[in-house]
């Protein structure tokens, strides 16, 4: 099998021409047969003409040059346009995804054991040197909301190949960074691996990445969501559920209080515990569609841990929209369950019933 591996570059003249030559000695040590394809956006440091030179000396480089900054997902679909291998791969510029790993992606596909190998920071082994907090948290959560759509551990990372007969026909155009996502969401793929990698963060030149690209991403996730129609249907499971649980409350309730004579407050207490366990059950087997057995305890530590979240986040809201906006407190609540319904389900769904 041949590999076409893709290289964004915008403003990389410091770190393009060894992390070349790192491919090189990769493709030639391990026998792969690989081509480079670099996709640069009329950087403003030269990049384009240290580019032109090494594919001079090079028969397996070729260039492609943009007359602007037209964004990382573009050029990497740009690239793989002209593209002669069966295996297509990404890889950052600026030296932050290590080249000895491009054996492993790659072999794991042409042994035929995957056909999407992920270089992944956050399965057991991976790692990701030289972030500030700040950093760490947006990747953090925004691979969280990725859990919506994915159990890959790392659906963030710029460092990954997959088959080409995956992505044929198929529409692939994400805006700003994230072009995995939307592979993993899109693509007809059989068998996904994640392979450890330890990401270090680029000594040289500056992130590209902004507060477009978080923006650029959020719009995506909503995209998404027709195209995961499991998701739609499992939140108005959920929704059901949820209304089940209400009837059930209410009904315990009333035959605590009214028929065994127990004071009411008690009862309600009873009745919620019953209500949010049954709620549990439900969601479990019905809509996330789980052995009931499996890791039911510890799940239903984190199901209540989340029902109680809610129910903060509803109390937040109740307040916030009566007292700050001075919304008629009924109106205020039928906004907050709302708000918080929608937590709930969140909550549930990528962190209680995410594995
Ligand atoms: N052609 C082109 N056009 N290349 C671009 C553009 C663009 O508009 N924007 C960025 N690049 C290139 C950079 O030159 C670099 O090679 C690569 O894309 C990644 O850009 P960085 O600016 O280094 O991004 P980062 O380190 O913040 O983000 C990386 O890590 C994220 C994981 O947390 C990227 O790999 C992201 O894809 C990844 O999600
Ligand atoms: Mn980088």
């Amino acid at each position: 099998m041949k590999l076409s591996l893709i290289i964004p570059t915008y403003n990389e003249k410091e770190n393009i021409q060894e992390l070349i030559r790192k491919i090189q000695k990769e493709f030639d040590e391990n026998k792969i047969d690989g081509e480079i394809i670099i996709v640069d956006d009329n950087s403003q440091d030269g990049t384009g003409n240290i580019l032109e030179e090494l594919k001079k000396k090079q028969n397996n480089i070729k260039v492609i040059h943009r007359n602007g900054k037209l964004g990382l997902s573009s050029a990497v679909l740009e690239g793989w346009k002209i593209a002669d291998g069966e295996v297509l791969g990404v890889m950052d510029a600026d030296l932050s995804h290590p080249p000895e790993k491009i054996k492993e992606l790659f072999l794991t596909i042409e042994k035929g054991e995957a056909d999407f190998t992920i270089g992944s920071r956050y399965v057991l082994g991976g790692k990701i040197k030289g972030w500030n907090f700040k950093r760490k948290l947006m990747s953090k959560t925004a691979t969280l909301l990725a859990r919506v759509y994915t159990k890959v551990k790392d659906p963030m990372t710029g460092f990954f190949m997959i088959k080409k007969d995956c992505i044929k026909n198929k529409e692939i155009n994400p805006k700003g960074f994230k072009i995995l996502l939307e592979l993993i969401i899109k693509a007809d793929y059989k068998k996904i691996k994640e392979i450890p990698i330890t990401f270090v963060n680029r000594v040289e030149g500056k992130s590209k990445a902004g507060t477009k690209e978080i923006f650029d991403y959020l719009q995506n996730l909503v995209g998404y969501l027709p195209h995961k129609k499991n998701v739609i249907g499992e939140f108005f499971k959920f929704v059901i559920v949820g209304g089940i649980g209400t009837i059930i409350n209410i009904l315990i309730l009333y035959l605590l209080t009214e028929k065994a004579g127990i004071y009411y407050l008690i009862s309600a207490i009873i009745s919620f515990i019953v209500a949010m366990t049954s709620n549990f059950v439900l969601n479990k087997v019905w809509t996330f569609k789980e052995n009931i057995k499996f890791n039911a305890r510890k799940k239903y530590l984190q199901f209540c841990l989340v029902s109680v979240l809610a129910l903060l986040v509803n109390l937040f809201f109740l307040y916030f929209f009566t007292e700050i906006f001075g919304i008629y407190y009924i109106v205020s609540q039928i906004l907050a369950i709302g708000i918080a319904l929608f937590i709930n389900f969140l909550g549930n769904k990528i962190w209680t019933f995410s594995k």
